[in-house]
């Protein structure tokens, strides 16, 4: 066994001699070699994650620029929960119905058809939340029931609301069919 491995030592000498390499170089490049493809390996995972992630991001952030993001069961809650406004106390539903009717304030189904075009620019969400926001920014126009006057619907909902409020509220407003 001790010349046979004697000999394979002799064996191998000889091959990497003939290969122009001394075995110290071949060590160097096998190491080279391990540590090259463990930091390959190690970039791997980590490299293709943090891509999805950005482009999920951005995918997200346009969005939310765009299409309600919101909760549409959430937005339904909200729609019929008391606030204090500065109008004192009052539900969105108090003077918006869920139907073509007018209350107070124009019924909300169809919101989804007309909202987009009512002020330029504006997405249909977008025009709901501002709506929401700053109610006489916009005033919508006069229907069957004679016009409306500004000033008639709380301006306060953005010290009552969060943003996630807001899109959960034009995610319902938008499913509402007449
Ligand atoms: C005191 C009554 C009142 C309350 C409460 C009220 N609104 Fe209004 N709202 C109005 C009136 C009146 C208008 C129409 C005049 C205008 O444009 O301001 C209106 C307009 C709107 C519009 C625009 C509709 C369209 O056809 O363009 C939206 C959207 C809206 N309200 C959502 C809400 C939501 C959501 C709430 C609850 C967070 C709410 N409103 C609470 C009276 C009210």
């Amino acid at each position: 066994v001790k010349r046979v491995g004697v000999f394979f030592a002799f064996f191998l000498v000889a091959v990497l001699a003939a290969c122009g390499r001394s075995a110290e170089e071949v060590a160097l490049v096998n190491e080279s070699v391990l540590t090259s493809s463990a930091a390959t390996r190690a970039a791997m995972p980590t490299a293709p994650t943090s891509e999805a992630a950005t482009a999920e991001a951005t995918a997200e952030t346009a969005a939310a620029a765009d299409a309600p993001t919101g909760d549409v069961a959430r937005g339904e809650t909200l729609f019929n929960t008391s606030f204090n406004t500065s109008a004192g106390q009052w539900i969105c539903s108090n003077c918006h119905s869920t139907g073509t009717n007018r209350l107070i304030g124009p019924g909300m189904a169809g919101l989804a058809a007309r909202a987009g075009t009512r002020v330029e620019g504006e997405t249909a969400a977008q025009y709901i939340i501002h709506s929401i926001t700053n109610p006489n920014d916009y005033i919508v126009p006069a229907d069957a029931g004679g016009p409306y006057p500004s000033g008639l619907m709380p301006a306060n909902y953005s010290d009552l609301l969060s943003e996630q409020d807001m899109n959960d509220l034009a995610a319902y407003l938008l499913t509402l069919q007449p």
